[in-house]
């Protein structure tokens, strides 16, 4: 992680707080309609490839992982089989997926102003210990990104990577000096158009030495700090082409509590893409390089790419379907998106009483377990407590298929199965007063 520090007044950006790690916050954003196009550039070869099936032993940055390593009937456990399923498929590997598209991009940006000197990781195995999650980072014993709602552990000292800075000391320890981590990073949390539990985070890393600070006249931290903030501006400039009217509208720079990033606009909403900072002076110490500074930053892909190819939700980039993939070149930044199908959603509602151990996430990944990606969004929209102080909560979940339409009758099934996974798993009482005013 990084020390926060202050910057004078920049032009393009504007300042704001929020929380320590990104994709935490929920933000609206706006669907596009544009007439489906079927070019396809995508060879039969490329096609089947894509669609493999899921394996129960993966082999994941030289390690092999059976599904038994990853989900077990265990209280310390609480990785779905969902989750799993997504554990090796890469999609930042995929020369001809938007997130595989990007990442290039990003290295194309690196190579060519830095002399090739970034060392590049992207199979490094996203099973990491609590140790390299958040101790080696130096995120706080008591912060909430630890929790069991917020993060999936495989066992009290194991969980799925919740960032890509999970990899920053172990590096630095290697000797690296520059280096740029892609990964699959998994998170538990609500569900909308811009929140998945499995998205994709570049780390960017540079450490520099006094020959390169001293002569600047500038003190360690304040060199860094410029030096991460012009590299950014420049892998902005490189994404959307130099186009600085455009680049200027959509990106602002916010300062968070804890560290300093990057939002993008998307029709009036900001959309939190980037964390960055000057690394913590411990860090370095810690992994052998005490006399030097560095910044860092976490980059999330798919709201990046959401906004550069026109992507309206992030369920799209798991999609098989070839109107989704067919519409992506491999090297093609430019490309935009043209909406396949808008079929409209489905609105069900389900009330019921909490209890403590309640938490939005458990129920969103209830419901995940049931619908899958035809889930589209989860909120709350009613929250009562009555005179015997017992609280009810009214969820609307939106069920919506990126790639057909849903019948009523299984979405009424769906339905069905989420109420019944809600009590059972969760122990909730259903408010069947307020069902019977539903249409279910
Ligand atoms: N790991 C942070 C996150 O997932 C992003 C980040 C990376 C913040 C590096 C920083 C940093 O301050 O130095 O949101």
């Amino acid at each position: 992680m990084a020390t926060a520090f202050s910057l004078a007044h920049y032009t393009l950006f504007s300042l704001r707080t929020s929380s320590l790690f990104l994709h935490r916050r929920r933000n609206a954003f706006n669907h596009f309609s544009v007439p489906f196009s079927s070019s396809s550039s995508l060879s039969t070869t490329d096609k089947r490839k894509w669609r493999r099936p899921v394996v129960s032993i993966l082999e994941l940055g030289g390690v092999k992982i059976a599904k038994d390593d990853v989900v077990r009937d265990d209280p310390t456990n609480n990785v779905p089989d969902t989750i799993f399923s997504k554990l090796g498929m890469q999609l930042h590997r995929r020369n001809q997926h938007p997130i595989g598209i990007l990442k290039n991009a990003i290295y194309e940006y690196f190579d060519t102003n830095f002399s090739s000197k970034f060392d590049k990781f992207d199979d490094l195995c996203p099973l990491v210990s609590v140790k390299q999650n958040f101790d080696d980072v130096l995120v706080p014993a008591d912060h909430v990104s630890r929790s069991y709602n917020d993060t999936y552990y495989v066992d009290s000292q194991t969980v799925l990577r919740c960032h890509t800075s999970a990899h920053q000391a172990e590096l630095l320890r290697e000797g690296h000096t520059h280096f740029l981590v892609t990964g699959d990073v998994y998170r538990r949390d609500s569900i909308d158009s811009t929140h998945y539990p499995v998205f994709h985070q570049m780390e960017g890393f540079r450490v520099f030495s006094p020959d390169e600070w001293e002569p600047s006249g500038l003190d360690a931290t304040s060199y860094a700090a410029e030096d991460l903030k012009k590299c950014l501006e420049g892998l902005a400039r490189h994404l959307f082409e130099g186009d600085i009217v455009k680049f200027g509208k959509q990106l602002k720079y916010v300062h968070h509590f804890e560290y300093l990033g990057y939002e993008f606009n998307v029709k009036e909403n900001w959309l939190e893409v980037l964390g960055c900072g000057v690394t913590e002076q411990e860090i370095l110490r810690r992994n052998g390089r005490p006399d030097n500074v560095a910044w860092a930053f976490g980059l999330g892909l798919e709201r990046l790419a959401m906004v550069l190819f026109d992507i309206p939700d992030i369920r799209l980039f798991w999609s098989n379907d070839e109107r989704f993939i067919s519409q992506f070149c491999s090297g093609q930044l430019g490309i935009k998106f043209k909406p396949f199908s808008k079929y409209p959603p489905c609105y069900k509602d389900m009330s019921f009483w909490i209890n403590e151990s309640f938490t939005e996430n458990n129920l969103c990944e209830v419901i995940r377990g049931v619908a899958g990606d035809l889930v589209e969004e989860v909120s709350l929209i009613d929250n009562f407590t009555n005179k015997k102080g017992m609280t009810s909560h009214c969820y609307r979940i939106a069920y919506r298929s990126m790639e057909r339409s849903l019948t009523d009758e299984e979405i009424n099934d769906l339905q069905w199965n989420v109420r019944e996974q809600v009590q059972n798993k969760l122990n909730l009482v259903l408010d069947e007063t307020f069902l019977a005013s539903q249409n279910v």
